[in-house]
């Protein structure tokens, strides 16, 4: 049966979510340790709209919370990121995402594994795949509007990198376009209750040296670029 249920909105900070809140008409709150959940519509489009916090155990909980109170048919995670040979306030849609701090190698394993539970058995992957439907409507809205969006993979982490050296190894590693703290703790609690999501951030930095500098002087313009895009978005997914 078709999942009817509303589009779920997750961003980890005021600044990526509160242009959203604000548009939304009929917005009615409900509130679950201590994430506030904003339900109305959005161009006409039924969503619930969540602040999470930076991080990814912030982001998994309110996922969850999500998923279990309003049954969304799809998930968005929007914001900024650290981009990897990738402009300032450029946008990027996640292929795949990866947590890039998940890390068994040292008990031999050539790349880490998550493993998750699935009944008495087990699963384990590397990348989780974003809804492709979705991510391609995302880029399809941003060449309309900005001329384009970068497409690959996003890496999650629970630090800020502003280390060129860590950036350059995320590129390597994972063949990583940015970096950030929630898309793929999302992404997990998305595929462990089989909920498709997507990822979309603008490049508020660099993942380098001038990070510190460039995300204060970067981040209200790039969070607000990204929730505009999905705003516009919205009707279409
Ligand atoms: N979000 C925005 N910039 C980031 C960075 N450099 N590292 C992690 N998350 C980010």
């Amino acid at each position: 049966m078709e999942n009817k249920g509303p589009i779920g909105v997750i961003g980890a900070m005021t600044v990526e979510v509160k242009g959203l809140i604000a548009q939304m008409e009929n917005d009615r709150t409900q509130e679950t340790a201590g994430l506030v959940f904003h339900r109305g519509l959005l161009g006409g489009v039924d969503c619930v709209v969540a602040k999470c916090g930076a991080g990814k155990v912030n982001s998994a909980v309110c996922a969850q919370v999500m998923i279990t109170q309003y049954a969304p048919r799809l998930v968005i995670n929007v914001g900024v990121a650290g981009g990897m040979d990738v402009g300032i306030g450029d946008l990027v849609v996640a292929s795949q995402c990866v947590q890039h701090d998940f890390d068994t190698t040292p008990l031999g394993e050539p790349q880490s594994q998550l493993t998750i539970c699935r009944g008495e058995g087990e699963e384990s992957f590397v990348m989780l795949n974003s809804d492709q439907a979705a991510s391609a409507l995302l880029l399809e809205e941003a060449r309309q509007i900005y001329g384009g969006a970068h497409l690959g993979v996003i890496a999650t982490g629970d630090s800020f990198v502003a280390d060129p050296a860590k950036g350059r190894q995320l590129r390597r590693q994972f063949g990583a376009k940015a970096v950030e703290m929630e898309g793929a703790s999302i992404a997990q609690a998305c595929y462990m209750n089989s909920v498709p999501f997507a990822i979309l951030r603008a490049v508020s930095d660099n993942a380098n040296d001038d990070s510190p500098a460039d995300f204060p002087a970067f981040v209200q313009a790039c969070a607000e670029k990204s929730a505009r895009l999905l705003a516009k978005a919205l009707p279409r997914l």
